[in-house]
């Protein structure tokens, strides 16, 4: 038997997950959710989603879709409505994926807060959450991962991730984002609740959408961090973009529980050819990984190396492989393999990950426990950053479960 789920959120970024969703081979049944009815209608009125979606399945808030005998919710609305809705559909007994970050207002110590329910949420209702950091399946941290659980990097020394990503760079740019994000019902409600933050002169920063950036390293080492001081770059053009911002660019250094350093930028305001990078390079005693390149030493011992490799690597060799029947199902025959989908291709690997965890009643990979490292890290860097890079320590909330047994489908 399959399971069942709804998609809370089709605006410009859920839209592109509908059909994933849908096509997935363990995926019975696809309920649609939005506040604007007309996101709804995109997806409805197809013919092909005849098979899996049913209109009296169409729900207008997520109150209504909460009520419906649903195994999951797929949770891909604005930035600032994450961790609450995340949180209610657990309490509703839904598994839940929430798109990044955990959630983003201008209050470090709120986004702290929540993090805290969100933990105490997944513990006492046994429900699943799993956060869709893209960078988690991008084909580099893939073949990071494999190559940490080989021992290969040897000790972890040095990590840095970065997400370079100028507000006017590209074709549609963060400024044309952040209008679109602010129309609708749920917009305009924001645009409210954000002049009550600005006037009590709470401002944010970068760092409060850090999950591209913390995640590769986070996750390849296994460690958290431990400590951080971290610098800001004000605007200075008053630009109206940042009014809610007390920085246009961050950077951090963090000390890890693994003892490596990470230095961590979050930057809207830069020019060149990093305009929407999102990358990371890794180094250990052993082993690093930078640029879609593998470099080994070979260290046996002190003193002692080996033979040095060097191997630039494709996207396909880095990727995991997905099982044969989940690939068949996303085969698009005009590209002449699967279509992966955005972001290096993670949201195919996104989508199974968390189907098949519900499923299989398993914790997923990107789990609570883990989606507040990633999440709280950018906080406190913020915290530092507003007093002059105050090192202060960043809280943790541990593993979590090795691997709970849930309530399954
Ligand atoms: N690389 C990445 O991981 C990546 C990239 C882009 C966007 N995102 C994330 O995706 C999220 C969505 O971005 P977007 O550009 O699609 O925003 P969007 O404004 O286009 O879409 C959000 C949708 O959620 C709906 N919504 C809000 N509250 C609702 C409720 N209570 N019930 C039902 N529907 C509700 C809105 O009506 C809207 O259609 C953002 O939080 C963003 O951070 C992540």
């Amino acid at each position: 038997m399959g399971i069942s789920l709804g998609l809370v959120g089709l605006g410009a970024f859920g839209s592109t997950f509908a059909d994933l969703f849908r096509r997935h081979p363990v995926v019975d049944r696809v309920a649609l959710c939005d506040r604007e009815p007309q996101r709804i209608r995109v997806f409805a009125d197809r013919p092909d989603w005849a098979d899996k979606f049913s209109p009296r399945d169409a729900y207008d808030s997520l109150d209504a879709i909460c009520r419906a005998d649903l195994d999951a919710l797929v949770i891909i609305t604005q930035p600032w409505l994450h961790a609450p809705q995340c949180i209610q559909a657990m309490e509703a007994g839904k598994h839940v994926y929430s798109a990044v970050p955990v959630i983003m207002t201008p209050d470090a110590d709120e986004i702290l807060g929540w993090c805290d329910r969100l933990i105490r949420t997944a513990e006492r209702t046994g429900m699943s959450y799993m956060l869709g950091e893209t960078t988690f399946y991008r084909p580099q941290t893939m073949f990071c991962r494999r190559k940490a659980a080989e021992g290969a990097f040897g000790d972890f020394v040095y990590a840095e991730g970065e997400y370079f990503h100028d507000v006017d760079a590209g074709g549609y740019t963060l400024r044309q984002v952040q209008e679109h994000r602010e129309t609708g019902a749920a917009g305009c409600e924001w645009v409210q609740r954000k002049a009550a933050y600005r006037r009590r002169g709470v401002l944010g920063g970068p760092m409060h959408y850090p999950t591209h950036s913390t995640s590769g390293p986070v996750a390849i080492m296994n460690a958290h961090a431990v400590s951080v001081t971290a610098q800001g770059y004000r605007n200075r053009t008053g630009d109206p973009f940042f009014d809610d911002s007390a920085f246009s660019n961050e950077t951090a250094l963090f000390r890890m529980s693994n003892g490596a350093v990470v230095r961590i930028c979050e930057y809207r305001e830069c020019a060149g050819p990093f305009h929407d990078s999102e990358t990371f390079r890794i180094m250990g005693t052993r082993g690093a990984f930078a640029e879609n390149t593998w470099r080994s030493n070979g260290r046996r011992g002190s003193g002692v190396l080996g033979p040095d490799e060097l191997q630039t690597l494709t996207d396909d060799a880095m990727r995991d492989p997905l099982p044969d029947d989940v690939a068949r199902a996303w085969y698009d025959p005009a590209a002449g393999s699967v279509a992966y989908g955005g972001h290096g291709g993670s949201h195919a690997y996104l989508v199974h990950e968390f189907v098949d965890a519900v499923a299989a009643a398993r914790l997923p990979a990107i789990n609570a426990w883990q989606a507040v490292r990633y999440m709280a890290m950018g906080a406190v860097a913020h915290q530092s950053a507003l007093r002059d890079g105050e090192t202060l320590a960043v809280p943790d909330w541990g593993d979590g479960p090795a691997q709970v047994r849930r309530p399954g489908p």
